[in-house]
């Protein structure tokens, strides 16, 4: 019996199922999945499951694609269809295909693909005789160094930005230490010195941040990087996102907050010339 999976509302063999590359599951890991086996030939705990798939969902505000109970009937055809002794039925939705940037559209349909494969069983050995396991540190997800797909706590505030009529989010630590927006770093001028958070493990390193300081050094303006509090930032004279669509966009506004006079600072204007170019549309 081959392996199916269920795509487009059909079943068909595994090995021709395919995600179209706009999928944002596989664009920004902005998906759910719940994993069902089935014992006796039966699917075990699948209410538990599914109530956890809509939690997630709910919390993702991930529209489902079907109601709870239509997801039983179309597992328990899958689980007849594949005719497994035991079953492992794979469910992942993601918020639906479009093409890539952060925000979504309000009316984009979630995609819906499951797998039906035969449920492994472990080695009797490993349960009788015990495992060994290892301790590492725990760092889910506090690698934003890395230029990772894991985009999903950006997407969501991008969205929540966008909502509310705004072009970023700034991610803001509880104890007040702002690190970078959504898919931008951040900068901010007070006395003519230039401020940036430092390129450590809670940011991504941008290319146009480093651009950017490496022009303003060799123009002779005085930059510190360090951690910079959410509070500094609202009294500065000129705050600037960047990033390589934008290269380097004035911030007039945070929050509630008119940063100065409410336009775009002198100096950010200097550093935005160092750009060759001039994009006017923020896309990511
Ligand atoms: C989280 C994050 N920070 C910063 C940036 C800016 O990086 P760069 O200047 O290399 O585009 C990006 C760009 O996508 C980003 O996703």
């Amino acid at each position: 019996m081959p392996e199916i999976a269920y795509i487009n509302s059909s079943f068909i063999p595994l090995e021709k199922a395919f995600v179209p590359i706009n999928d944002r599951g596989y664009l920004f890991a902005d998906g759910i999945y719940e994993v069902i086996v089935t014992r006796n030939g039966k699917t075990f705990l699948i209410q538990e499951h599914l109530e956890r798939l809509q939690k997630s969902a709910d919390e993702l505000l991930l529209k489902l694609p079907h109601t709870l109970s239509e997801f039983i009937e179309i597992i328990d055809q899958g689980i007849k269809k594949a005719g497994f002794n035991e079953t492992m039925v794979y469910i992942q939705i993601t918020r639906g295909i479009e093409p890539r940037r952060h925000n979504y559209s309000a009316d984009l349909k979630s995609n819906l693909t499951m797998t039906f494969r035969p449920h492994p069983e472990y080695d009797p050995q490993l349960i009788r005789e015990g495992v060994a396991i290892i301790t590492v540190p725990e760092i889910r997800w506090s690698r934003c160094d890395i230029k990772s797909i894991a985009l999903l706590p950006n997407i969501m505030m991008k969205q929540k930005a966008v909502e509310m009529g705004c072009q970023e989010a700034v991610f803001v630590t509880k104890e007040g230490i702002v690190r970078e927006g959504t898919a931008s770093n951040i900068f901010f001028i007070k006395n003519k010195i230039l401020y940036t958070p430092p390129a450590d493990q809670h940011i991504l390193g941008g290319i146009s941040r480093n651009y950017i300081l490496q022009q303003a050094a060799a123009h002779g303006l005085e930059q510190i990087e360090r951690e910079c509090t959410l509070e500094e930032i609202l009294s500065a004279d000129e705050v600037f996102i960047t990033s390589s669509t934008v290269d380097l966009m004035p911030v007039i506004k945070i929050d509630e907050t008119t940063i100065a006079d409410g336009c775009p600072g002198p100096v950010s204007k200097i550093i935005k010339n160092f750009f060759p170019t001039v994009p006017t549309i923020m896309r990511n």
